[in-house]
């Protein structure tokens, strides 16, 4: 056990009309602070996940935070930023704070305000995430990008939409149960299946309810070396936390592999000593269904090609083998990108704690969290395991 997570909070996720990052950032953390029943003043080191690079007019987020007690001021506060995968490099960021022994307790929050943007603008923003020298002229921003992706999949292994109509239906059920979440409402597979009005191609085969949202919201937790932890009143430990980088480019790799989330995948279990299905579920990185189909393959539950398995027989259902992003997953739950790793973290520590109420799995033991920043490129894998 290398350090816990001892406390967190959860913002709803959605148009948070009236929100503020400010405000969203000082709610999860005095939240966080309470949950974990420690007083600001033991906090030692504070990280911020933002994205940021044009969603809001308030770039500069480090000191944010200290505004929630005023014994949080003069705490070294940093803001962290690795695309989509934010969140988690935040939390990582944290751990390797916790480890160089510099602090008892870190704070951690992911907070995006994205919906002061309309969707084509904040496409814009997210496109930068892109290698931009080769790829920002693809049009409808990042949806492009896995358009593309979605694209060549289906080039080598043929046209996989039921599978990706099947995967919006599984994380929209499971979003009815998130109270969190920004869509808590089912789809039905004709809905997502077939393209419509409501429905309508976003980018090459992916339609609107293959995208994750636009979306505001944060989550903070706080971590604490072990000692600390175990005079917690609860403590979910770090079995593992990789971090994995890749190239850019999109050319300079080949795209539908996901060698950096395989790699990540393959050195989180082998360093937590477990196989993939020891695991009592995963949360996984789908800001587009492709994505979900791909990770399949890329954390080892079924060979290349064959992800569409995993969902059309059932095995990352509720109730199957694997359960997969029972939180509705970005698809349903949201994706504010700064916001998403930490929330995927709390997401897994309401299960691990058995406080997830109506999304609650029977007595999980162990959590699979996977968070990707771009197209495969930053990635990282955390496996958690409840200690008290
Ligand atoms: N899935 C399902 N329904 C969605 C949706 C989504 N992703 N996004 C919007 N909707 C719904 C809205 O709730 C609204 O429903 P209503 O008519 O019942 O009120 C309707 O679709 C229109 O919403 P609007 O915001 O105008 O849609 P849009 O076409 O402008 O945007 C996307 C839809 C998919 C283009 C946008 O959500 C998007 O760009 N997503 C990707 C974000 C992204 O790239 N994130 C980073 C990933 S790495």
């Amino acid at each position: 056990m290398t350090a816990c997570i001892v406390g967190w909070a959860h913002s709803k996720f959605g148009k948070l009309d009236g929100e503020t990052s400010e405000s969203l950032i000082t709610k999860v953390a005095s939240e966080a602070i309470a949950h974990a029943g420690i007083e600001p003043r033991d906090v030692d080191v504070i990280y911020v996940g933002n994205m940021n690079g044009g969603f809001v007019k308030q770039e500069f987020h480090s000191s944010l935070p200290l505004q929630t007690h005023p014994d949080l001021r003069f705490k070294p506060s940093t803001r962290v930023e690795n695309a989509c995968a934010t969140g988690s490099a935040a939390i990582h960021m944290g751990l390797n704070s916790l480890a160089a022994k510099k602090a008892r307790f870190v704070l951690v929050v992911g907070v995006e305000k994205m919906t002061e943007l309309n969707s084509a603008q904040a496409g814009d923003v997210l496109i930068k995430a892109s290698y931009v020298a080769e790829e920002a002229n693809i049009e409808a921003g990042f949806a492009g990008i896995f358009g593309k992706i979605t694209s060549a999949y289906f080039q080598r292994y043929g046209d996989k939409s039921d599978a990706l109509a099947r995967i919006a239906v599984k994380a929209h059920r499971n979003g009815v149960k998130n109270p969190f979440a920004h869509f808590q409402k089912e789809f039905d597979y004709a809905f997502c299946r077939n393209p419509s009005d409501k429905n309508p191609f976003v980018a090459g085969p992916l339609k609107r309810t293959d995208c994750s949202p636009v979306t505001d919201g944060a989550a903070a937790v706080i971590l604490a070396d072990t000692d600390a932890a175990l005079g917690m009143k609860q403590a979910i430990a770090f079995r593992a936390a990789e971090h994995v980088n890749d190239f850019l480019p999109m050319s300079k790799r080949d795209i539908i592999q996901f060698d950096g989330p395989t790699l990540a995948w393959k050195r989180a279990l082998e360093s937590a000593r477990l196989d993939l299905l020891d695991l009592s579920f995963v949360e996984t990185h789908d800001c587009f269904t492709s994505a979900e189909l791909i990770e399949y393959e890329a954390m080892g539950l079924t060979p290349r090609g064959q992800g569409e398995r995993a969902i059309l027989e059932g095995w990352v259902e509720r109730d199957g083998k694997l359960p997969i992003n029972v939180s509705g997953g970005l698809k349903a739950k949201g994706h504010p990108v700064g916001a998403t790793g930490v929330s995927m973290h709390v997401m897994s520590c309401l299960q691990l704690s058995g406080t997830a109420g109506g999304m609650q799995l029977q007595a999980p033991k162990l959590a699979g969290i996977f968070n990707m920043g771009g197209a495969a490129v930053a990635n990282y894998v955390s496996i958690l395991e409840p200690v008290k």
